[in-house]
C-alpha cells in the first residue's frame, strides 16, 4: 500500500492508474476507522479496479468550540486496517498541504445552499461550508471516478450530491448503507469518546429510529406523531438538537408523508454529539 502526503504526487498516481480506462474509486475519511469506513472502501473495491482512501482531519468543518483537537488520530491501526481490507492508496496530506498559508489565507470556497441550511445547517452553520470545500479540493487532488459516501451522514451525503450536480463534477457519488453495532448504535469515530453509561444510553437513537420506522410501515405517515414517537424514546439523551422527520430530497418539513422522507436525528450523550437516521420510503 503507498501512501502520499503530497497533492501532486497523489494526482500522478491516479493519472497513472487511470491510464487505459481504469476506474478508481476514492473513500474520503477522517480517519479513527472502523467497519462503516471499510464498508465503503469494500464497495469501492467491489465497484472500481483501484481503490484509494484519504485520511485528514479536515479543521474548516469544526467550529471552535468542537473537538478538532479531540478528534481521535489513530494513524497506525488505520494505516493496518486499509492494508488489511486491500486499499492500494492512501491520501493522507497534512494541514499545511491542503491549505498552505491557513485556511483563513484561501480566498475561495464551496458554499452549498438549500440542503446544507436547515438541521446541521442550523446548528453546526459553517461545517458544510468546511465539508464541501475540502471534498472539492480531495476530488481535485484524488481525481477519481467515483467517490463512495455513507448514508450515516444523510444530510452531507445531499450536499455533496447537489455540489457534483450544480458545478458539473466529473465524479459519481455513490451512497452506501449505515453500518451498526450488533446493538444498533450506528457506528461512529465518536463512539470512543462515550463511557459505558453514555453508550448504554446511547442505544435509544436507534430503537427511537426503529419504533419509527415501525410506525411508518403500519401506516402512520403524519410527520408530527412520528416525531413525538422519536421524542419519547430519545429522553435517556442529555439533550436533542433534532429529531424529525423531513422530506428526504429537500430535507425541508412536511404536513403528510406522500413521498420518500426521512426521519434524522442530532443528540448529546454527555458531551459527544451523535447523528442517526433512517429513510422511510413510499411503496
Ligand atoms: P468521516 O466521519 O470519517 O466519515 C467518512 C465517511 O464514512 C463518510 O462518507 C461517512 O458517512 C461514512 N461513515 C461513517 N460512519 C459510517 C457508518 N456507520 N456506516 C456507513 N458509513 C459511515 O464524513 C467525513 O468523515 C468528513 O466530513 C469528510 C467527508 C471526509 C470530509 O472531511
Amino acid at each position: 500500500m503507498e501512501t502520499f502526503t503530497s497533492i501532486d504526487a497523489m494526482r500522478a498516481w491516479c493519472r497513472e492508474k487511470s491510464r487505459g480506462g481504469n476506474t478508481i474509486g476514492l473513500v474520503p475519511t477522517m480517519g479513527a476507522l472502523h467497519e462503516g469506513h471499510l464498508s465503503l472502501v469494500h464497495a469501492a473495491k467491489k465497484d472500481c479496479d483501484h481503490c484509494v482512501t484519504s485520511i485528514f482531519v479536515n479543521p474548516t468543518q469544526f467550529a471552535a468550540n468542537e473537538d478538532l483537537d479531540q478528534y481521535p488520530r489513530p494513524i497506525e491501526d488505520d494505516l493496518a486496517m486499509l492494508r488489511d481490507a486491500g486499499v492500494e492508496a492512501v491520501f493522507m496530506p497534512t494541514a499545511d498541504e491542503m491549505y498552505p498559508g491557513g485556511p483563513q489565507t484561501h480566498a475561495t470556497s464551496v458554499h452549498p445552499s438549500a440542503v446544507a441550511l436547515p438541521l446541521e445547517g442550523v446548528h453546526r452553520p459553517e461545517h458544510f461550508v468546511g465539508v464541501a470545500t475540502v471534498v472539492m479540493k480531495l476530488f481535485q487532488a484524488a481525481p477519481s471516478d467515483r467517490a463512495f459516501f455513507g448514508r450515516k451522514d444523510f444530510q452531507q451525503l445531499c450536499v455533496i450530491e447537489h455540489m457534483v450536480h450544480d458545478l458539473n463534477l466529473p465524479i459519481e457519488i455513490v451512497p452506501c448503507d449505515i453500518v451498526r453495532e450488533p446493538d444498533g448504535l450506528a457506528m461512529s469515530s465518536r463512539n470512543r469518546y462515550l463511557s459505558d453509561d453514555q453508550r448504554q444510553r446511547a442505544l435509544c437513537i436507534g430503537k427511537s429510529l426503529n419504533q419509527v420506522e415501525q410506525a411508518f410501515l403500519e401506516g402512520n405517515h403524519d410527520p408530527k406523531q412520528l416525531e413525538s414517537i422519536m421524542a419519547d424514546h430519545l429522553s435517556p439523551c442529555d439533550s436533542v438538537d433534532y429529531a424529525v422527520v423531513v422530506d428526504r430530497q429537500t430535507l425541508l418539513p412536511i404536513s403528510e408523508i406522500t413521498q420518500n422522507a426521512v426521519a434524522l436525528v442530532a443528540v448529546r450523550v454527555g458531551v459527544t454529539r451523535l447523528i442517526d437516521n433512517r429513510e422511510l420510503i413510499v411503496a
